[in-house]
């Protein structure tokens, strides 16, 4: 944690004061201690199994639906004794001081909903059929104070405690409730769960809440199963990219634009969301297959012979080899498999014609063609979007689907286009390599490029 500056260190010696001395006071008479103390278990439990919702960052618990049905089941001051005991929550992560913080915050904010509670009309004990609905706009009122409160408080030591160079980066930031606009409203939506803690305590006592939170357990911990999930397919789909990328010099960043551009096209024809990410996927990886092409043929300068080209253009079936048992790629593998096919089924690897050609190999042809074009390549420069749209337009209905061709140039239009930095050159040709009797040369000419097709001689 960073030194803290002696306003913030005032501001987090205020909270606490205010909070302890509002708590200090009571009245404790009549407080039902069983409440509080089955409440205050659920708080403990609730913090220790906070859902992370971003990586170092904001995390998510519920305990600020037990906190509300506290202030229900045992006012004010009951509930901000529960709202104390965030203290106790074994969570990893957070310093002595934030979890001082912490606690306060919760504190506070709690006996100021349970005030507001009382406030607006609201009955201290346990809610039975006559309660309803006259309890609601109370419940209600004491909600919008513990989440203000709450993001109030916990905006102020943010605030208070922010890194000048990192942004919003704090000593004391990430733990307790996030700051975002809908992590609020979020947290507004959860506090509702409150109230049914507190309608259904009358029934099935200290159960309440296990019948509540539970599935709300479930569901957070399958979120975040599926977010792991997730990042799992990111590295994967990041670790074959960067494979590709070592053995071609000239096409760093070409499956990331490719990507781009096929998203692009994607959503401008209203493709579903899923299919959207399924072909983020393909543009990643539509050149995945080089990995199956030696790096001779792929670097080599000038000519190729019959054979290189052949591997050349084998790579769109070993790219399918290669991932083909990634299970969540799914129509990605159509698109990686047939991105060379050509519209006048003169393409490859299998020479479909028309809408034989998978839709997701259809798109990205246009957008692998477009990024290849308005890229640097060893034997020119990249060309300009306005020029590399005209080729598009060329080989529209011959090449490529005029579909999506027009598609690609109305989001061109609308999103723009940033094209690469030129590469730094690579090292000027060296020395035969030892052990593979390769000459270190600049890339060939690319694949991809409909307005430089690769040149092939006789075999030798
Ligand atoms: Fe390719």
């Amino acid at each position: 944690m960073g030194k803290l500056s002696r306003v913030a260190l005032i501001y987090i010696g205020a909270v606490v004061v205010i909070a302890v001395v509002l708590v200090a006071r009571g009245p404790f008479t009549g407080l039902n201690w069983q409440y509080v103390v089955f409440l205050g278990i659920l708080v403990i439990v609730s913090e220790s199994r906070a859902t992370q919702l971003r990586k170092g960052q904001l995390t998510w618990s519920s305990s600020s639906a037990a906190m509300l049905a506290s202030v229900v089941l045992v006012g004010p001051v009951g509930a901000a004794i529960v709202g104390a005991c965030t203290a106790l929550g074994l969570r990893r992560g957070p310093s002595i001081l934030q979890r001082v913080f912490n606690t306060a915050m919760y504190a506070l904010s709690a006996y100021l909903a349970g005030r507001a509670f009382l406030a607006l009309g609201g009955h201290v004990g346990l809610p039975d059929e006559g309660s309803f609905p006259a309890i609601i706009a109370p419940f209600a009122g004491a909600a919008l104070v513990l989440v203000a409160a709450n993001h109030g408080l916990l905006s102020g030591v943010l605030w208070l405690t922010r890194c000048p160079r990192q942004g919003p980066a704090t000593a004391l930031g990430g733990q307790g409730v996030g700051l975002s606009g809908r992590l609020l409203l979020s947290d507004l939506g959860y506090a509702a769960y409150g109230l049914l803690i507190a309608a259904l305590w009358s029934v099935v006592g200290p159960f309440a809440p296990l019948l509540v939170l539970i599935p709300l357990f479930v569901a957070r911990w399958a979120v975040a199963q599926f977010a792991e999930q997730q990042k799992a397919y990111e590295a994967t789909v990041g670790a074959l990219c960067q494979a590709v990328e070592t053995k071609d010099f000239y096409t760093r960043g070409h499956s990331d634009r490719v990507s781009r551009g096929s998203v692009m096209i994607a959503r401008e024809i209203g493709m579903r969301g899923e299919r959207v990410e399924a072909i983020r996927y393909a543009g990643m990886l539509h050149d995945v297959g080089k990995l199956g092409v030696p790096t001779r043929v792929l670097q080599k300068t000038g000519k190729l012979t019959e054979e290189e080209y052949e591997a050349i253009q084998l790579h769109p079936v070993r790219g399918l080899d290669i991932v083909r048992e990634i299970g969540f790629l799914d129509e990605a593998l159509a698109g990686i498999m047939h991105h060379h096919e050509r519209i006048d089924g003169r393409g490859y690897p299998m020479g479909l014609a028309g809408e034989e050609i998978p839709e997701f190999a259809r798109v990205l042809a246009v957008a692998d063609a477009f990024d290849s074009m308005t890229s640097t390549r060893s034997y020119r420069g990249a060309r300009p979007v306005g020029e590399a749209i005209r080729e598009l337009r060329k080989w529209s209905g011959t090449q490529f689907d005029p579909a999506f061709v027009a598609a690609f140039v109305a989001a061109l239009g609308r999103e723009g286009w940033q094209r690469p930095e030129p590469p730094e050159p690579p090292e000027p040709p060296g020395p035969p390599v030892l052990g593979t009797g390769e000459l270190a040369t600049l890339a060939a000419e690319d694949h991809d490029d409909p307005s430089s097709p690769l040149r092939v001689i006789d075999s030798l």
